[in-house]
């Protein structure tokens, strides 16, 4: 049996199950809102595509701001330190606020950015996660909204990276072993 494949890569996810799960998640959070404000913060850089399509898929008055945090490193192994490189642009207090992340994996930069963030008392605290990791977890942490559920895969596309390669990639993928570097 061979899998749908994408420039060599298994595809996990496709586009289109991505849009499909993306516009439920858009749903929910509308729905949750009830009429309010929010502010959608991004985690650079592996969640700008999930926030440029969630974005499109709440109908509520949002506005986006985006933080950064030390990154995973070149390879597949976290560090373990996780540091602000950059901030908010926009006071959050008294705001709803949902931090948008690509994939919720040992839950360390969730859980850090969930702690500052929390210093600055939002009217409320939500997170978007677009795939999630449980098996993976260090820190309790855990996501309002969850696109998809995975076992311990690393994966690559739709914004996530290897070495920062494949972001670009339009369905979610599973990194082939044997890639030149
Ligand atoms: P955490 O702090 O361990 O939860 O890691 C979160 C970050 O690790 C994510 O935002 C991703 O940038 C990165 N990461 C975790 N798993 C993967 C993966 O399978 N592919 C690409 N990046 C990953
Ligand atoms: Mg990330």
């Amino acid at each position: 049996m061979s899998n749908a494949t994408f420039q060599g890569h298994e595809i996990l996810y496709t586009r289109q199950q991505i849009a499909e799960r993306v516009a439920q998640m858009g749903a929910q959070i509308t729905q949750d809102l009830n009429g309010e404000k929010l502010v959608m913060v991004g985690v650079l850089k592996g969640a700008a595509p999930f926030l440029a399509d969630l974005a499109r898929a709440v109908e509520v008055d949002a506005t986006f701001d985006f933080v950064a945090v030390s990154s995973y490193g070149k390879g597949q192994r976290s560090s373990g330190a996780v540091k602000l490189i950059k901030d908010l642009d926009e006071p959050i207090e008294g705001k709803n606020v949902l931090i948008v992340e690509d994939i919720l994996d040992t839950g360390l930069t969730l859980a850090y950015l969930r702690k500052i963030f929390l210093q600055h008392h939002p009217k409320t605290l939500r997170i978007a996660a677009l795939l999630d990791k449980p098996s993976r977890r260090v820190e309790k942490i855990d996501a309002d909204y969850v696109g998809f559920s995975i076992p311990n895969l690393f994966v690559i596309g739709y914004g996530m990276d290897y070495a920062e390669r494949y972001r670009n990639l339009p369905d979610i993928c599973l990194m082939a072993p044997d890639q030149p570097a």
